[in-house]
């Protein structure tokens, strides 16, 4: 089947030449932004990605100089294991960053996975309901264009602002996304994206091919900060 041709606008797209100055660089950004929020409006809310790509970056957040009470966590997606499961999302950013600042337990808002997908999305959305716009939204991208838990071929409620996922085809299958819609209702976007498996994702989404993260086009913009990929 042709997919249908997009052209997202205002998607910025930033290459590193080392794994390092990219992650010092997504680093500094996050810092910003949190702090210009927090100045504006007493409170930042940052929804953190899940995947390999983000732990190293994680692990430099736990030693800013910051204001972590006024800090707000969610996630954009979580695999349906045990809380305390290695794969879990939320277990690597509590390991890597969040059990070594003070932001207060009541503000980290894991995804009840161990629920299941339909009880768990329920759930929360619920959760969501209080969330209000968000910041930031970190994302990264899977071989396949997938992003969060938003893959190519597979329909989501956008209606909902949580919803489950039956079939991924990135194990496990069962899996909790926040929707397309609801991870647009945010200020602002960064996916990152290393590694040359990612290059041909990167390469439809250039050329303008309707890859999942394509779906990510919330009114500033998105930006992609790569390492690995060729910005052709
Ligand atoms: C997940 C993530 C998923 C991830 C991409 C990239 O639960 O697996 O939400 O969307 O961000 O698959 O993963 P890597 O960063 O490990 O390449």
């Amino acid at each position: 089947m042709m997919q249908a041709k997009t052209t997202a606008p205002n998607t910025r797209w930033k290459h590193y030449d080392s794994i390092e100055s990219l992650r010092h660089a997504v680093c500094e950004v996050i810092v910003q932004r949190a702090n210009e929020a927090i100045t504006q409006n007493g409170r930042f809310s940052i929804v953190l990605a899940g995947g390999n790509t983000p732990r190293a970056i994680y692990r430099l957040l736990r030693d800013m100089p910051m204001d972590w009470s006024k800090w707000h966590i969610y996630h954009g997606d979580e695999r349906c294991l045990p809380a305390d499961h290695v794969d879990r999302n939320s277990l690597m950013a509590e390991q890597a960053w969040l059990q070594y600042v003070a932001i207060p337990a009541n503000q980290i808002h894991d995804i009840p996975a161990e629920l299941g997908p339909v009880a768990g999305a329920k759930a929360y959305a619920e959760t969501l309901k209080n969330a209000g716009t968000f910041d930031m939204v970190i994302l990264g991208l899977g071989e396949d264009g997938h992003t969060a838990s938003l893959f190519p071929g597979h329909v989501v409620d956008n209606s909902a602002d949580a919803v489950p996922v039956f079939d991924s085809p990135k194990p496990p299958a069962e899996r909790i996304t926040i929707s397309q819609n609801r991870l647009n209702n945010t200020r602002d976007v960064i996916f990152l994206v290393t590694g040359e498996g990612k290059q041909e994702a990167i390469d439809r989404w250039r050329e303008g091919v309707a890859i999942p993260a394509t779906l990510i086009a919330p009114a500033n913009g998105v930006d992609v900060h790569c390492y690995e990929v060729v910005l052709n």
